[in-house]
């Protein structure tokens, strides 16, 4: 059997700190890892219909191997999940398993899997422990570190949920190699999103050097550095802002239009693609305004489109407005927005809606043509 092997470990110092370890074949250490960082009897690994044939029962066994009762929970995977009856079932079956406060939540798959399993996670007996292990790339880069665990209501995406930090994150660099083209590149929303918020030398890498399935074929070590890098652009946002009171906000660069988009489209794009319509819309609304220069949009959908994000909004101003009416970053009749200024540099500014609107028609009616990203 092939060794684990850690190439890097994070610390993210939250209010409960844990680690984040970035390597290869660690679905076989984890129950090494959980006996060590979390103790306990009994073991749900919550997956779903696509992750858990693939790599459900390495990480039962290594469970079974340190100790654990294990058992699994898997749902029909996909954006539709992500509801509350799918939530209400787990909880069930955590009960019906006889998992105890001092036991554990595994949440092995993509976003989805990770914010069900941790929102059951955060309310099983007022809270129980949980570990991320994130097999898609947009799972290791964002949605496994930062203790945002949520399900969907008809409204719009993430309304219901929790801060609630896992115990540790396994992040094995090598299940990213099952996943499509389309469901890497939709990942690579969120690495360009990173790089254009806080880091333009890593912008200017992933210029060089795209982030792509083909590099992971060529040199998983580089893959699993870039993995390392966004891990921690997003671990030193969220050590400064865990409830997202301030610059955590800055992780939503894109996402008020993108998820308007996403919303809109009925959850039928890629939630990276929406965000990279999101990220070109608020850029080249910004350079309208002067906010930034030319460059940045071009250079944003210029990296987009390196890594295999190729989409266009279909949908008109209203209906975006309108959807982006329900989102999270509303407050009254005001919504944060985050502005570009230049690349690796940004600022959140709350806005009255009216001027949310105007921003998406300058952002829409800039675009050349309708691609968009
Ligand atoms: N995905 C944005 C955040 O975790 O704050």
């Amino acid at each position: 059997m092939a060794e684990s092997k850690i190439y890097y470990t994070l610390d993210v110092d939250t209010g409960r700190p844990y680690q984040v370890h970035i390597g290869t074949f660690l679905l076989e250490a984890a129950g090494a890892i959980a006996r060590e960082v979390c103790g306990g009897a009994r073991a749900v690994v919550v997956t779903d219909s696509n992750v858990g044939p693939l790599y459900a029962q390495p990480v039962l066994k290594s469970l079974q191997d340190a100790g654990y009762a294990a058992s699994q929970y898997t749902f029909e995977a996909g954006e539709a999940s992500k509801r509350a009856d799918t939530l209400i079932d787990i909880l069930e079956f955590m009960s019906a398993h006889e998992l105890t406060r001092s036991d554990i939540v595994v949440a092995l798959g993509g976003g989805v899997v990770g914010d069900v399993a941790g929102f059951a996670a955060a309310t099983y007996m007022r809270g129980c422990r949980f570990i991320q292990m994130p097999t898609s790339l947009l799972a290791m880069v964002d949605s496994s570190v930062g203790g945002k665990t949520a399900i969907d209501l008809a409204a719009g995406k993430n309304l219901a949920g929790a801060f609630w930090q896992p115990s540790v994150v396994i992040a094995d660099v090598g299940c990213l190699a099952t996943l499509s083209s389309e469901q890497f590149a939709d990942g690579c929303g969120e690495v360009v999103k990173h790089a254009a918020i806080a880091d333009a030398d890593l912008f200017a890498e992933l210029e060089r050097t795209p982030l792509t399935l083909e590099l992971l074929m060529r040199d998983l070590p580089r893959v699993a550095y870039l993995v390392a890098r966004n891990i921690d652009i997003k671990r030193a946002v969220v050590v400064a802002d865990e409830r997202e009171t301030g610059t955590r906000k800055l992780l939503n660069f894109g996402h008020s239009i993108g998820h308007a988009i996403e919303s809109c489209a009925a959850y039928s794009l890629g939630h990276g693609t929406c965000v990279a319509l999101g990220m070109g819309a608020i850029c080249r609304a910004a350079a309208h305004r002067g906010i930034c220069d030319a460059d940045v949009p071009e250079r944003i959908v210029a990296l987009c489109r390196a890594h295999g994000l190729q989409g266009s909004n279909t949908f008109p101003v209203d209906e975006l407005y309108a959807a982006a009416l329900h989102d999270k970053k509303r407050a009254g009749d005001e919504i944060d927005v985050v502005l570009p200024h230049r690349i690796g540099a940004c600022s959140i500014e709350r806005i009255p809606l009216a001027e949310f609107r105007s921003l998406i028609e300058e952002g829409l009616s800039e675009s050349e043509g309708d691609a968009q990203c």
